[in-house]
């Protein structure tokens, strides 16, 4: 996989940088102009104290100092704000593109992780990336002009020192490599232990009523606590790397200008050297250690940020869902589905459907029952291509659906799943969800049809109240007409209903089922239900268990129903 995210990575830095080609360009164009411009103030320095030795007139050349300092401050700011604005831009389009490949990736992949860790990518990673790009990689470029110009300079005051300055260069960096070897491993744990802190905050926000109810408020803050520890830890030994790594590099450096000044001063004593090259000598000597303290910075901080990259890579390698396969649109659909020799497990488990075949006939409404773990809403996901199957085929209309475009597909389908999920909006932007264009007499329509009508005139704002997460704000029953309703907007050809009414007291059901002999009179329906009622709106029943379909008399069931 870090092959993978390697292969794609340099092409999706290229691509990601290439909208900003122009600005980037200039701004860069105008750092180097900064870098060369604060390489000429040492030298005004060497000219200033030759002038008062000579005693000649000073005043142009402090004047000169100043104009400088005012064009370099110049300089800085419009090449800073380009760069980083281009900066800015660039995270936020990651961000953007990363979200939508999340959003395409198969559920199956999320099924294997913490929706925590996924969002620790879209917040941490994205702005451990961001902060980089605009703080660091800014202030990396114009710090390298500094610092070779000023050694190119120096060669000019005096070679031989300049050589010197040059061998000691690798030394420097070959000491750097050894003294931040373990931040990489370490960035890499802090990140995870991070991601792994808002996992559990994640999770638990919305698990309060359990947290509360079995009164296991200590046991959370306390392995909320030891996550935090584990973070807090790490950056500790984090900090300690890095913040010892300014002071030594400064020994360091201090130790290499000692070395520069005792050869320079030898020659200032044997005649070979002015008093002004000292001094420019002393100064761009300082001007070098700016960038050479502030690259070991740079160096830790690029260990923690390849961590975030790589592992931004390897979602991007992740594949998405074939939505742009180039397979032909699925035309409206009478709703007829065959499958054939299904076969289905999710990764690491056993088989839930084995060589599974089924018939139903378009316009009919069949029902599905079977013990908890039967694999019904598995079914449910395959019709949608939520998942794949290992084996076997789904017709609808004689059409393969693995061989047509997927969102035609899903278009034509409607699903009220199990979980019923609601976004946090208003009732009636929750019913229009899959048909944003219908208007308000059609919601309420819709709404009517699921028996959600009634309850929801009788919220304080009717459709237009807001529901909250999930719609927290909304009783389970309620909830699933809520769902309900936004399925019969959508108006599909196929309707699959997942427990759909598990939660409906006994007289919205009946009401539902009234309503229903006309409304799923024209679709198919499959209907996955335990409920008596509902069972008798099915002209056949079957039963799902050990991964077979088997018909069962609908007539004798509803008894022998209850059982399981
Ligand atoms: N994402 C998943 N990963 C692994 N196993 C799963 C997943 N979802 C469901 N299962 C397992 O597959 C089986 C069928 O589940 P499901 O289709 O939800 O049953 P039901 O008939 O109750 O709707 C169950 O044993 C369940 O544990
Ligand atoms: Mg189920």
């Amino acid at each position: 996989m870090e092959e993978d995210a390697r292969a794609i990575g340099f092409g999706f830095l290229v691509s990601q940088v290439t909208p900003h080609k122009a600005v980037l360009t200039l701004g860069l164009c105008l750092l180097l102009g900064q870098a060369a411009a604060s390489l000429v103030i040492p030298r005004l320095a060497g000219q200033f104290t030759d002038g008062i030795l000579a005693g000649a007139a000073i005043g142009n050349i402090l004047l000169a100092w100043l104009g400088v300092v005012a064009l370099q401050s110049g300089l800085t700011f419009a090449s800073s704000y380009l760069l980083g604005r281009a900066g800015v831009e660039i995270i936020a389009r990651l961000s953007e593109r990363l979200y939508d490949h999340l959003q395409a990736i198969p559920l199956a992949w999320f099924h294997e992780r913490k929706r925590g860790e996924v969002l620790a990518l879209l917040t941490n990673d994205v702005q451990r990336i961001s902060t980089f790009v605009t703080g660091t990689l800014v202030r990396l470029l114009p710090q390298l002009v500094t610092f070779f110009g000023a050694l190119l300079l120096i060669y000019f005051v005096d070679a031989g020192i300049a050589f010197v300055m040059l061998i000691g260069l690798p030394l420097f960096f070959l000491l750097l490599k050894l003294a931040t070897r373990s931040l990489r491993p370490l960035t890499d744990q802090l990140m995870r232990s991070q991601a792994g802190q808002v996992a559990i905050a994640e999770q638990n926000l919305g698990l309060l009523p359990v947290i509360k109810s079995f009164v296991r408020e200590d046991l959370e803050s306390e392995r909320f606590r030891n996550t935090t520890r584990r973070v807090l830890n790490l950056q500790k030994r984090y900090l300690l790397i890095v913040q010892l790594l300014s002071p030594v590099t400064r020994i360091v450096l201090t130790a290499a200008l000692v070395v520069v000044l005792w050869l320079a001063s030898g020659k200032l004593i044997a005649g070979d050297m002015e008093t002004g090259d000292l001094v420019s000598l002393l100064l761009y000597g300082s001007l070098m250690s700016v960038p050479l303290a502030s690259l070991t910075n740079i160096y830790g901080e690029v260990q923690s940020v390849r961590g975030a990259g790589t592992r931004l890579l390897e979602v991007f390698a992740e594949q998405p869902e074939p939505y742009e396969g180039g397979k032909p649109e699925l035309p409206p659909v009478r709703g007829e589905i065959r499958i054939e020799g299904l076969h289905f497990r999710y990764p690491r488990r056993a088989e839930v459907l084995t060589d599974l075949h089924l018939r139903v006939d378009a316009g009919e409404t069949v029902a599905f029952t079977g013990p908890n773990g039967a694999g019904k809403s598995t079914l449910a996901h395959l019709l949608l291509r939520l998942i794949d199957p290992q084996r076997g085929r789904i017709y609808i209309d004689e059409t393969d659906i693995a061989e047509v475009d997927l969102l035609s597909l899903r278009r034509q389908i409607g699903l009220v799943d199990q979980n019923t999920l609601l976004f946090n909006g208003t009732v009636a932007e929750n019913i229009a969800y899959g048909r944003f264009e219908a208007s308000p007499q059609e919601v309420e329509g819709a709404a009517k049809a699921a028996h959600a009508h009634d309850f929801i005139e009788r919220l304080p704002r009717g459709y237009d109240t807001l529901i909250g997460d999930q719609g927290i704000k909304l009783s389970g029953g309620q909830k699933q007409r809520v769902a309900l309703a936004r399925a019969l907007l959508k108006d599909p050809a196929i309707l699959i209903l997942d427990e759909a009414t598990s939660m409906f007291d006994p007289e919205g059901e009946r009401g539902f089922i009234r309503e229903c002999r006309d409304l799923l009179h024209s679709r198919t329906v499959l209907m996955i239900t335990h409920r008596p009622e509902s069972l008798k709106l099915a002209q056949r029943i079957f039963r799902l268990d050990g991964g077979k379909l088997r018909e069962v008399e609908a007539h004798a069931q509803p008894t022998a129903l209850r059982t399981t």
